[in-house]
């Protein structure tokens, strides 16, 4: 028999935005969260036009696109975008829509040129944006088109911290520093710049479609540490790692401003004194590059004691490091990166980069990556287990059934005789809060809070800021 599993429902049981909403607020402050939001059109809907279009998102790392001419295809939410070097050395996140009738100007997902050609029409626009050529211009239009007018559109804020590269499709943010904190900021700079040379991406990112929702993957990444020894415990059968049932013992949660959130594992405890960084500690040809005398001393001791093993920077980029069990292959330990790229209601395009140091010769880095793959790639050990059971997220959400009884999910892990204490650290120094455990599901909720502070907040009516008028900023590119 075959079992018809709801993918999408929107139907008599569906509640209207606001009163979901109201609904997500009362439950989050008894730590249930309803159902519903995992696959519904209208909250979809709303997250593209609330959080997509309002706030700061990775779209790419500037390794990637390292010389003058230099581009890659990216999404902010549902919007295709161009980011490219200039000739000026200079870095644009140009809109993927021809200004003539709406193609998409480039069609590939990588290249270097110093301009893109409409396939339709001809239309030609520099790699700052700017319209330079319109086919047959003198019969078809007399004389050439303002530039001013009809260029490709730009994202209006982009910035970037170690290479990160982030936009904003409205101009109504903070600054990208104000944006990360001292908290997201911070941490990226303990994972990233243990080498003053930073890092690089090994490869263009892997893509794949998950039928899961986007604040899964997220909250999940923000970290999720109860579900390791139980869906990962395949990876212990097969004798890869070992250990997964003490994971939330040594575990700390890094709750950050504006819902960025990390997870750290304390090695040095559970394993031993050399297992630093991460366990870089114990493989040689690494920790000795390392130089952490910039660090202030908080952060010298997450990175050496309790570093992040992943994270999510609100509201789609997240970040994943741990010590690589390659089968036959020498220790290693590596970095992905990965964006939760929204599709539709509960289905995402999952992007995959494995990131190596500057310092690291080809031979070391394609080690690294390969473990990155085996363990966080399309097949990887972990990510299977992952998305599988993200799977299901959706279909409950979108259950009649379920819808009909209101279900709601459950992220309370503490009672009187648990003996956890889930408090925040006292004597924590570091920005945001530190729980020195795995308990408690506090992480995720530091992450959907955020989402219910910009769901809750209503759309201007343009992206124009405020004390700007909406014709003279719809007269911009
Ligand atoms: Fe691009 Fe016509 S749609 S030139
Ligand atoms: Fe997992």
């Amino acid at each position: 028999m075959t079992v018809t599993e709801p993918d999408r429902f929107n139907g008599i049981f569906s509640t209207p935005l606001n009163e979901l909403l109201d609904k997500v607020e009362t439950s989050m402050e008894q730590d249930l969260v309803p159902a519903e939001i995992f696959n519904s059109d209208e909250v979809f809907q709303a997250e593209m036009e609330r959080i997509f279009t309002r706030v700061w998102v990775f779209v790419a790392h500037e390794s990637e696109i390292p010389n003058a001419g230099d581009f890659v295809q990216r999404r902010i939410g549902l919007d295709p975008v161009i980011v490219t070097r200039d000739g000026k050395g200079g870095i644009n996140v140009l809109s993927n829509y021809c200004r003539h009738r709406g193609t998409q100007v480039c069609q590939t997902d990588a290249g270097n040129s110093r301009f893109f050609t409409c396939p339709y029409h001809g239309w030609t626009y520099s790699n700052d944006g700017t319209l330079i050529g319109t086919p047959l211009m003198q019969r078809a239009y007399g004389e050439p088109l303002d530039p001013k007018l009809w260029s490709l559109k730009k994202a209006p804020k982009v910035e970037s911290r170690n290479g990160f590269i982030f936009a904003s499709l409205s101009e109504d943010v903070p600054p990208l520093e104000e944006w990360l904190g001292g908290g997201a900021g911070w941490m990226l700079d303990i994972i990233t710049q243990l080498h003053p040379d930073g890092m690089r991406v090994a490869g263009p990112p892997d893509r794949y479609i998950v039928n899961g929702d986007w604040k899964t993957a997220g909250e999940n990444f923000a970290g999720d540490v109860y579900h390791l020894p139980t869906l990962h415990n395949s990876i212990q059968e097969i004798d890869l790692i070992q250990g997964l049932q003490g994971t939330c013992e040594i575990a700390g949660t890094y709750e950050f401003d504006n819902g960025h959130t990390f997870v750290g594992h304390h090695w040095t405890e559970a394993i031993g004194p050399f297992f630093t960084y991460w366990g870089y500690g114990a493989v040689p040809g690494y920790a000795e590059n390392f130089d952490v005398s910039g660090f202030d001393e908080t952060a010298k001791w997450v990175a050496e004691n309790q570093p992040p093993t992943v994270g999510t920077i609100f509201p789609n980029f997240s970040f994943i490091r741990i010590f690589s069990p390659l089968p036959g292959g020498r220790p290693g330990v590596f970095t992905s990166f990965r964006q939760w790229q929204p599709v539709a209601p509960g289905k995402i395009e999952l992007w995959s980069w494995q990131f190596v140091w500057n310092f690291q010769d080809e031979e070391s880095a394609q080690y690294d990556a390969v473990g990155g793959q085996f363990c966080f790639g399309s097949a990887g050990v972990y990510e299977q287990d992952d998305t599988v059971a993200w799977e299901g997220i959706p279909r409950a959400a979108a259950s009649p059934w379920m819808r009909k009884e209101d279900m709601k999910f459950h992220y309370k892990q503490e009672g009187a005789n648990t003996g956890v204490d889930q408090s925040p650290d006292p004597d924590w120094k570091g920005p945001g809060i530190h729980r020195n455990t795995g308990y408690g599901e506090h992480a995720q909720f530091n992450f959907l809070r955020q989402w219910l502070k910009h769901m809750k907040t209503e759309a201007p009516a343009s992206n124009c800021p405020a004390d700007k008028k909406k014709s003279t900023c719809e007269g911009e590119h």
